[in-house]
């Protein structure tokens, strides 16, 4: 594995294409859950530069923070509550182009404008969710859906 991530200056899709790869590498052949979550934060984080990149992971009836980068952010969200609440509900991705116009959007960061959540389904169930937020309005589309959903197909939640 390199030590160095490679970082793209050019648009959104040329940046993904050259990110995932590298994801991949990361990830691949370490079983650890959390070593695999904090480094896919960390890379994405690094890339785009949102003001948040988190994972949030279903523990009984809540979601549970689990690895971020960005601002310390609220530990515990109820299923339906929030967008990454409503996401685990609905089993889907969530994008979020205003929070202010999101029905109970849960203000971790009063910074934060705009906002996608993508949930990680294994047999049929929401075991966790990746949440990224960014400090401006409608900064995330089909294509952040497309590609954070595959990120999120390689995570193995053994
Ligand atoms: N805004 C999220 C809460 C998590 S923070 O953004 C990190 C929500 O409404 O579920």
């Amino acid at each position: 594995m390199s030590e160095e991530l490679s970082i793209v200056n050019g648009d959104k899709e040329e940046a993904y294409r050259s990110l995932l790869p590298q994801i991949k590498a990361l990830i691949d052949g370490e079983p650890d859950l959390i070593a695999n979550l904090a480094n896919i934060t960390a890379a994405l984080k690094q890339q785009f530069n949102w003001l948040w990149v988190g994972f949030y992971l279903v523990k009984e009836d809540e979601l549970v923070l689990g690895p971020f980068q960005g601002p310390i952010a609220c530990t515990r969200i109820r299923y339906g509550k929030g967008v990454c609440g409503t996401s685990w509900e609905k089993a889907e991705t969530l994008i979020v182009a205003d929070v202010e116009k999101f029905p109970g959007h849960i203000a971790c960061s009063s910074l934060s404008r705009s906002e996608i959540v993508v949930p990680i389904i294994k047999n049929n169930k929401v075991v966790a969710v990746l949440d990224v937020d960014s400090e401006e309005l409608k900064n995330f589309d089909e294509l952040d859906k497309q590609y954070l959903e595959e990120v999120v197909s390689w995570i193995s939640l053994v």
